[in-house]
């Protein structure tokens, strides 16, 4: 949610902010902006997408060795040009960008009102920065030390970074809550939300911790907390290669990204899934394996797609591992004063790692003495630093707006900790134990089936591009797939999608059912198929559209429906992480049909780090 980007050294500052913002869009694309140090401060933003930005500035000076850029995702104030990001302070003096929410704002604003500040824009960021200048003046103190006084009193999130025009050699950068990243090159210094801006120039890294402040100079980075003492930087080294960052001859990141699943799920299987052994390899979850087989209790905590990856795992779960198992959006899981015991296991489900509900419900849980296992896509992010164990998803960098490589990933990660605890408590006898290794095995190859499917669907969302509802109706494992199906088509096309269990439909949702109404059935060959093919009955007595995603040789539902989806056979655990993909391409291909930005979907953001 925003994306910032800065840089100190000998290069030519703007080209390489412009790139990083480009590259950080997904983040936000309401405004962007960029503020440039020589011997003068320039701020220069605009509404809009960085295109915008970037055309406004042709012709213009925009040569410095230091600067800045931000994109975006507003929360305070409409999205126009006064609200964009570079703030300048009151005097002109200092540029700041901020990513995050101070929450105290309107209490600091009327502070600084009483003196006589008067504000241009609407913004948190604008009090925080004015609030920073006033302490400056009053202590007569550096800029670094104003910082860290006033963050002392500011309640909230936040990356900043600020230029001062009296100190052209220096950043200052401080973190709290949102996501910063310092690359650390030959002479030079490049910050960023993520490493996606730094990769290209260097592979060494430092990920900034909460309370930290960062004082960057071209040759010089010192870390400090918000007691003034030093910190020794952790360097890490990145591993990530600029082409995943890339689209790679794909139209769009969602396509390629959907497309990459064979790849992902391999990746995240391999090295851990051994067929022939009969093992599953995760020193992450090894190492903790006693207090994750005697849990009396997992909840799961996620929000959006990756909750409905822990919808999926509390089956997979429950199934395998008998043990009793609850899921939570992480937003309402925080301020319900939930019941968590010492003993308890969260399961914490994030792609960014870096969403505010999800972090905020982490850090109540861990108050009340429970054990958190991160299932976290990004590396080093702060969902991953925070859990006490966990497993990567190994899917690779998400551009796309839309979640989609991330979500079978966590499905397979998700699946083989279950097994794994499920062989511990013996809960699970060897046969069902290696058919399973052996289906999961085989899902990379079984995607590559399902994506054959891509023109046909293509087609399908041009036949069903105007429809202005759709319903999307699934049982046991395929309930979830069905709301994720939903999620994806409305964040995607804006057509209005419901997801339910497909049994829940003839207490309420049946009322929708007309001819204009296309109703999706996630509907593989499971345990529960008896019971769909009834519900499809209910739906084409109504004479609803169906179209359906169904098994291989289903010969039954294929001569109901009016459409369909013919998917590999696989077993009805494993079976979501086939079934979802034709409903990310029904998603992807309805937007493209309808002429929207499908990377960058409207009033979205990827990562979500406000609360
Ligand atoms: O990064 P996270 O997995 O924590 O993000 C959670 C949601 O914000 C995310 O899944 C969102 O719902 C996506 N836009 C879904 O496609």
């Amino acid at each position: 949610m925003c994306g910032i980007v800065a840089y100190i050294g000998p290069r030519e500052a703007y080209p390489v902010i412009l790139k990083g913002l480009k590259r950080l869009e997904y983040r936000g694309y309401d405004s962007s902006g960029v503020a440039l140090l020589n011997d003068e401060l320039r701020v220069y933003k605009k509404k809009g997408k960085v295109a915008e930005l970037e055309d406004s500035l042709v012709g213009k000076d925009l040569h410095a060795h230091a600067g800045m850029g931000h994109t975006r995702w507003a929360t305070h104030g409409e999205p126009n040009d006064r609200n964009a990001h570079p703030h300048s302070s009151a005097s002109g003096r200092l540029a700041m960008i901020h990513n995050g929410i101070i929450e105290n704002y309107t209490q600091l604003k009327q502070e600084l009102m009483r003196k006589g500040y008067v504000f241009k824009s609407d913004t948190d960021t604008e009090v925080l920065l004015n609030f920073i200048e006033d302490i400056q003046q009053n202590n007569q103190c550096g800029l670094e030390e104003a910082v860290r006084i006033a963050l002392k009193r500011v309640v909230g999130a936040y990356v900043i970074v600020l230029l001062d025009r009296d100190t052209p050699d220096t950043l200052i950068a401080a973190r709290k809550g949102s996501p910063l990243v310092i690359g650390i090159g030959k002479g030079e210094h490049f910050l960023a939300s993520d490493a996606s801006p730094i990769i290209e120039y260097t592979k060494e890294v430092v990920y900034v911790n909460d309370y930290e402040l960062a004082i960057l100079k071209s040759d010089e980075l010192i870390l400090k907390n918000l007691g003034n003492d030093k910190i020794t930087p952790f360097i890490q080294k990145l591993d990530m290669e600029m082409a995943a960052i890339e689209k790679g001859g794909y139209e769009h990141f969602m396509l390629k990204e959907i497309f990459e699943q064979p790849a992902t799920i391999f990746d995240c299987l391999r090295g851990r899934l051994d067929v022939v052994k009969g093992t599953i390899t995760m020193a992450g979850i090894q190492q903790h394996i006693e207090k994750l087989s005697t849990a009396k209790r997992i909840i799961m905590i996620g929000c959006g797609t990756s909750w409905h990856a822990g919808l999926v795992a509390e089956y997979v779960f429950e199934e395998l591992c008998r043990i009793p198992v609850e899921v939570e959006y992480a937003s309402e899981f925080r301020y319900r004063n939930p019941v968590v015991h010492p003993g308890d296991v969260i399961i914490a489900i994030s792609q960014s790692g870096e969403t505010a509900d999800t972090i905020v419900a982490i850090e109540k849980a861990k108050e009340n003495g429970a054990f958190i296992l991160g299932v976290v896509n990004v590396v080093g992010s702060s969902i991953a630093r925070i859990s006490n164990a966990g497993a990567y998803t190994h899917a690779g960098p998400e551009i796309g707006v839309a979640s989609t490589k991330a979500f079978t990933a966590q499905l397979a990660v998700l699946t083989m900790i279950a097994l794994k605890i499920a062989k511990e408590r013996g809960s699970i006898d060897t046969t069902r134990y290696m058919h399973l290794l052996n289906e999961l095995h085989s899902v990379p190859e079984k995607v590559k089936e399902v994506l054959k499917l891509n023109g046909a669907i293509q087609k399908l969302a041009e036949k069903y591009k105007e429809a202005k509802d759709a319903l999307y109706l699934g049982r046991g494992y395929n309930f979830a797939v069905a709301l994720e199906g939903a999620l994806k088509l409305k964040e995607i096309s804006y057509i209005h999608a419901e997801g339910y269990p497909a049994a829940e439909m003839k207490h309420g949702p049946i009322a929708l059912v007309d001819e204009a109404l296309p109703v999706v059935f996630v509907a593989t060959r499971d345990s529960y198929h008896e019971k769909i093919v009834s519900n499809i009955q209910e739906v084409k007595a109504r004479k609803g559209k169906i179209v359906a995603v169904i098994s291989e040789g289903d010969t039954i539902i294929e001569s109901m429906a009016d459409d369909c989806m013919v998917i590999p056979e696989a077993d009805e655990l494993i079976a979501p992480m086939l079934s979802v993909i034709p409903l990310q391409l029904l998603a992807y291909y309805s937007g493209v049909a309808k002429g929207y930005d499908v990377d960058k979907p409207r009033n979205l953001a990827k990562s979500v780090t406000v609360e």
